[in-house]
């Protein structure tokens, strides 16, 4: 389950990454690229993570019409990541159009933001209750061919799941420590679940010693 943790690298920079990553080395295997970290080295740091034999979940949240979608996909497919993300919310016809573009990268869809609660979603005139909305997103990103989701622990207990579909989770904690995470799952349990893969981040990249940390995730696995 180790190999299917995938460490978020919420980090501002290269120097601040290299730090991180040779305190853990290959005591990770799968990390997780997201906007800010992307956005302030471009493809040097996905280099640089690909040197190091890592598998890398570009976080990229894409949403725009279906062409942008499909071209810029285009441009991320070169760099052989293992995963990569689009809004469902794109439509349809974007996430055809996005699929079709990747050849080397499994595509994830983002259902509902979980920052979103009833009242901003009523706020954006989509009326419904939030749980059906995202069942409903669920299927569409695998209707559209889509290879997996990205969603909260707390969708897999009502989500009509998929075979061979992949539900990437985070709000993962396996300790007390909820930061800014409202509803917490433990790793062991968020795969009981239905989790093919989780998230973590800041309980691992923030942690005095995340060395000692992985000793007590692998302990917690067993
Ligand atoms: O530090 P923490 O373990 O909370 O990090 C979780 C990671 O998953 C962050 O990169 C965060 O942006 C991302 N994420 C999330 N909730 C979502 C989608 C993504 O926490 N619904």
């Amino acid at each position: 389950m180790i190999d299917k943790t995938i460490v978020a690298l919420d980090l501002p920079d290269l120097n601040t990454t290299k730090v991180f990553i040779e305190r853990v080395n290959s005591n990770i295997s799968f990390v997780k690229v997201g906007m800010e970290l992307f956005y302030s080295e471009g493809h040097k740091i996905i280099e640089y993570l690909k040197e190091k034999n890592y598998k890398i979940f570009l976080d990229l949240k894409l949403h725009d019409i279906p062409t942008t979608v499909a071209k810029s996909l285009k441009v991320i497919d070169q760099l052989e990541v293992e995963m990569v993300n689009v809004h469902v919310l794109g439509g349809e016809e974007m996430l055809k159009k996005a699929k079709e573009s990747l050849k080397n990268t499994a595509l994830l869809g983002v259902t509902i933001l979980t920052s979103h609660d009833q009242k901003s979603l009523n706020n954006l005139s989509l009326n419904r209750d939030l749980n059906s909305l995202v069942n409903d997103y669920h299927r569409l990103a695998y209707d559209s061919g889509l290879s997996g989701i990205v969603c909260s622990a707390q969708d897999l207990e009502y989500l009509n799941k998929k075979k061979d579909f992949l539900y990437v989770t985070p709000g993962i904690r396996l300790e007390n420590q909820h930061d800014d995470q409202k509803r917490v799952v433990k790793p062991k349990q968020a795969f009981a679940m239905g989790a093919t893969h989780i998230v973590m981040g800041r309980e691992i990249t923030k942690s005095n010693d995340p060395l000692r940390f992985l000793d007590k995730l692998r302990e917690h696995y067993d």
